[in-house]
């Protein structure tokens, strides 16, 4: 049976170049989208722009340029790195479409006429980088916590979203449904928001024009602007057609959110109440991983470090930088980015292992069976044994997946990869061939490595699909991921048919010499 697979990316802010940041959340993403299509199931996978508030009017007026102007820049920016990595996404929405922004104005009106809203004068600190007034916690010798600047005093007469009185109910929620938030140290900080003594309060929604301007109008005042929040997280619902297109009713009960921990509170406490205020039901889960830092360091458009996934790209092939974003970080803990460990995490794993055990199949296979997959003899025990770790390997890849633990996927991948090398020294068809009398038994350990070689290729297609590509193109089977079913058609043994005409090529990840000053 076909299950339902709604998965999102925050939407980013077109205030600067995609980052290695940005790309860790969309490759994982394109990673489940890629595994779970290919499972069979429906899918639906969301990213975009956040294009709205002070962040963005802040940028434009340095720049000289409208907001609009930037937006359009920075989001074609996005949407055209998202493109050149090959991300699968199935819609890449911007907060300026003006369906967007209608959508975003009933729901203001609904929620204001259920009494959800009110107006009131409010003093505090603002800081212009969270884009909201601070609580003390938020403030530390001065400066806001997560933007190291000091925040303005404002006094302002503004909307307020009634979300304390939601507070008792949403921690009741997150009780009763302990992975509705996961990791769960991610889980224990939203509970802690809720409790009294942090001081949250209801959360103000809307921005007065004459401070700015850049936003969707207030539809029961057109003095003010939507606060950007508010407004960025309604596109998960826009993104896929509330109120009333299909893809709505299709997906949102399948919904799956996806952040960094940097925008917990507005996903953990704002978002579940403005669905409540709204009457829809909450989303399934709130994602939440950790955080890269280049060469130790927290990543800064002062310290030039973003890493941009287009020089990754350019310099080591893209799935390469996968593959390091994948293996690396640990699902909700954080990492940490050189360059030099990229290099040699590709030279051990993908150009010595992958990349040796696919040329030396294909080479022997050109060799000793004249280019095409020999007819397999009695399977021994060593081929019984590889067949068994096969389907384990397919096993532990969908566990692992499923529960967001790419790097033991990858793990299993490359566990079999070494079974396989190891069966190969065993057999050591270079020498077998010599003799005459071993023919069966080399064309037995040709087939066994070819199939070994489609099964690795299946399972590595959602995360390194450039990579899958081109090995099963070199198999001579070009189409197998159009219809192939994960993980079963990865588990099951005898797929590649004798005969299929394979073809040599040229390393598939060079290797890449480790720079000198590296430590
Ligand atoms: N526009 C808001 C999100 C609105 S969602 C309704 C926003 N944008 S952002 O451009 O700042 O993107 C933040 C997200 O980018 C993080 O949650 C994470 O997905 C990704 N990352 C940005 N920097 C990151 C790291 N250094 N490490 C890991 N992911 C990070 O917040």
């Amino acid at each position: 049976m076909s299950d339902t697979f709604y998965a999102t990316t925050p939407i980013y802010y077109v205030n600067a170049e995609p980052h290695i940041g940005h790309t860790y959340t969309t490759v994982i993403l394109d990673t489940l989208a890629r595994y779970h299509r290919l499972a069979g199931d429906d899918t639906f996978f969301l990213t975009g722009t956040d294009e709205h508030g002070d962040k963005i009017a802040e940028i434009a007026a340095q720049r000289g340029a409208s907001p609009q102007e930037t937006a359009d820049e920075y989001s074609a920016a996005f949407r055209s790195t998202w493109e050149a990595l090959g991300f699968s996404f199935d819609r890449f929405i911007r907060t300026t479409d003006p369906g967007h922004q209608r959508v975003v104005q009933e729901i203001l009106q609904k929620v204001y006429d259920a009494g959800e809203i009110y107006f009131q004068e409010y003093e505090g600190l603002y800081c212009v980088g969270c884009e909201r007034f601070l609580t003390d916690r938020d403030i530390e010798g001065g400066l806001c916590r997560d933007h190291e600047r000091a925040p303005e005093k404002r006094r302002e007469s503004n909307y307020f979203l009634r979300i304390t009185s939601h507070f008792s109910w949403l921690a009741g929620y997150i009780e009763e449904h302990p992975d509705f938030i996961r990791p769960e140290r991610y889980r224990n900080e939203a509970l802690a928001m809720l409790r009294e003594e942090s001081g949250l309060g209801d959360l103000c929604i809307s921005r007065p024009k004459e401070r700015l301007e850049w936003g969707i109008e207030l539809p029961f005042d057109p003095d003010y602007v939507c606060y950007v929040w508010f407004d960025a997280l309604i596109n998960y619902l826009t993104g896929v057609g509330y109120p009333d297109g299909p893809d709505f009713e299709r997906y949102w009960g399948a919904v799956e959110h996806f952040v960094a921990k940097d925008i917990l509170k507005p996903h953990a406490i704002f978002w579940p109440i403005m669905l409540k205020t709204m009457g829809l039901p909450v989303y399934q889960h709130l994602n939440v991983h950790g955080y890269w830092s280049v060469d130790g360091r927290k990543i800064s458009k002062s310290l030039g470090n973003m890493v941009s996934p287009i020089a990754m790209k350019e310099r080591y092939g893209f799935d390469a930088f996968r593959y390091f974003l994948l293996r690396e970080m640990v699902f909700g803990l954080d990492a940490t980015f050189s360059e030099t460990a990229l290099i040699r995490r590709t030279n051990a794993d993908l150009a010595n292992n992958l990349g040796n055990l696919v040329s030396r199949t294909l080479n022997m296979t050109a060799l000793f069976a004249g280019g095409e997959v020999p007819k397999a003899g009695e399977p021994g025990d060593l081929e019984r044994e590889i067949q068994a770790a096969a389907s384990g390997a397919a096993a532990r890849v969908d566990a692992s997946i499923r529960s967001y633990e790419f790097h033991r996927a990858l793990e299993a991948i490359f566990e079999f990869l070494d079974c396989v090398n190891r069966y190969l020294e065993t057999r050591a068809p270079w020498k077998a061939a010599k003799d005459p009398a071993n023919a069966d038994q080399v064309a037995t350990t040709l087939y066994t490595s070819c199939e070994a070689l489609r099964v690795i290729a299946l399972l590595l297609a959602a995360f390194l699909p450039e990579t899958a590509a081109e090995i099963l193109a070199r198999l001579g089977i070009p189409d197998a991921l159009q219809t192939a079913r994960l993980p079963d058609d990865a588990g099951r043994w005898g797929v590649l048919e004798p005969g299929t005409a394979t073809s040599k090529g040229a390393a598939l990840f060079p290797r890449v010499e480790v720079p000198e000053k590296a430590d």
